[in-house]
C-alpha cells in the first residue's frame, strides 16, 4: 500500500486533488489537525480544513493534542464527517508541542498515550484508529515504545525510521523499521505496519517494503521529488511535457486561491514551484521568479507567460 504522509502547509485538500488526478496513493493523510479546536466555540476556524473531496479517498485524519476529551469530540466530529480513519500523531518532533507532552512527547508518557487512544477508539465507533510515531525520542527505543504501542492492538501503526531528537537529518534506519514489523509479528498480528523516511521513488518503495516486511510504506518529502511517485509505471515527473508542467502548477495556484479565499497565505504555494519546475532546463530563473510574486493572480499571470517561451527543440 502507498501511502502520503501527512504533512502540514502540503497536503490540504488543494494539492490532494491534484495528486488524485495526477498519481493518487493508496491512501491520504490530512496535515495534522488540533484536536483542542474541534470544540463547537473553533468550528469555523477548522471547517474548511475539515473538508476533502471523494477523489481524496481513502482519507485518514490525522489529530494531535494530549487531552482524552478533546480527542473524544475530535474523532466523533471527524466519523460524522466521514473520514475512512482516524491516526493519532505521536512523532512530530517540534520542540515547543514535545515540551507541551504533545506528539513525540507522549514516547515520554506511554499512559497518557494509551489514554489518548482509548478516547479515540471509543469515540471512532469501530471506524480504525492508527498511530504515527518514531522509534524513540533522544534514543532508538523500538523495542519498548513500538512493543507498548501495540500491546494497544491499534488498526496500523506507521514507524517513521528515526528518533524526534534525530528530526529529519540522518537516513532514516528502515532496520528497526523490519524490527517493529517482528515486534508486530509477536505481538499484534492484525495490526498493519507502515515504514516511512526518506523514499523517492517507485523502485525504492518496493525494496523498502521487501526487505523490512511492512504492509505499507508512507511517502512524505519525495513527492516533492516526482510528483508522479504513487504512480506504478510511466516517466517521472521531470520527463513530463512544458504544458503539462504549467498547466498543473496553475491548477494548484488557482485552486488554492478560489478554495481558501486568503484564509491561507500565498507564500504557503512557493514550496512547490520546485516539485514542479525542476525538470525544466531554465528551472534556476523559473525558480527565482515565481519567488519575487506574492499574489496568485500575478504568479498566474507569469507562469501562463513563461509556458508560451518554451525552448526551441524541448516540446
Ligand atoms: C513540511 C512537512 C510537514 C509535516 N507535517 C506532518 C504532520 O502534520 N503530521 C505528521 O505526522 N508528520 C508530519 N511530517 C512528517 C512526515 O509525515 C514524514 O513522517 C517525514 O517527512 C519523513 O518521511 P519522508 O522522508 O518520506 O519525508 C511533516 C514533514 C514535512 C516535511
Amino acid at each position: 500500500m502507498r501511502i502520503l504522509a501527512p504533512m502540514e502547509d502540503v497536503t490540504d485538500t488543494v494539492f490532494r486533488r491534484i495528486l488524485a488526478e495526477l498519481a493518487p496513493p493508496d491512501l491520504y493523510f490530512t496535515e495534522f489537525l488540533r484536536a483542542d479546536l474541534f470544540h463547537p466555540r473553533f468550528s469555523g476556524r477548522m471547517q474548511r480544513r475539515l473538508e476533502f473531496s471523494e477523489a481524496e479517498r481513502p482519507i485518514i485524519a490525522q489529530i494531535w493534542g494530549n487531552n482524552p476529551a478533546d480527542y473524544a469530540i475530535a474523532t466523533t466530529r471527524l466519523r460524522q464527517i466521514g473520514y475512512d480513519g482516524i491516526d493519532i500523531n505521536m512523532g512530530c518532533p517540534a520542540p515547543k508541542l514535545v515540551k507541551k507532552g504533545c506528539c513525540a512527547g507522549l514516547i515520554r508518557t506511554p499512559k497518557k498515550a494509551a489514554e489518548l487512544y482509548a478516547a479515540s477508539c471509543d469515540a471512532a465507533q469501530g471506524l480504525p484508529v492508527s498511530i504515527k510515531t518514531r522509534i524513540g525520542l533522544d534514543t532508538p527505543e523500538t523495542e519498548d515504545w513500538i512493543g507498548f504501542l501495540l500491546e494497544l492492538k491499534p488498526a496500523a501503526v506507521t514507524v517513521h525510521g528515526r528518533t524526534a531528537a534525530e528530526m529529519s537529518d540522518p537516513p532514516a534506519d528502515w532496520e528497526q523499521i523490519a524490527c517493529a514489523v517482528e515486534l508486530r509479528n509477536r505481538i499484534s498480528p492484525t495490526t498493519v505496519m507502515v515504514g516511512n523516511g526518506d523514499i523517492a521513488s517507485a523502485a525504492q518503495l518496493q525494496t523498502a517494503a521487501a526487505a523490512s516486511g511492512v504492509e505499507g510504506v508512507m511517502i512524505g518529502r519525495g513527492i516533492f521529488e516526482d510528483l508522479l511517485v504513487f504512480r506504478r509505471h510511466g516517466r517521472p515527473w521531470i520527463e513530463q511535457p512544458r504544458a503539462v508542467v504549467f498547466e498543473t502548477f496553475i491548477r494548484h495556484v488557482e485552486l488554492h486561491n478560489s478554495y481558501w479565499q486568503g484564509e491561507r497565505n500565498f507564500e504557503i504555494l512557493k514550496k512547490f514551484a520546485r516539485a514542479y519546475l525542476h525538470g525544466l532546463p531554465e528551472f534556476e530563473t523559473l525558480y527565482s521568479q515565481v519567488m519575487r510574486y506574492h499574489d496568485h493572480g500575478s504568479l498566474v499571470a507569469f507562469l501562463r507567460q513563461a509556458v508560451q517561451q518554451a525552448v526551441p527543440g524541448l516540446e
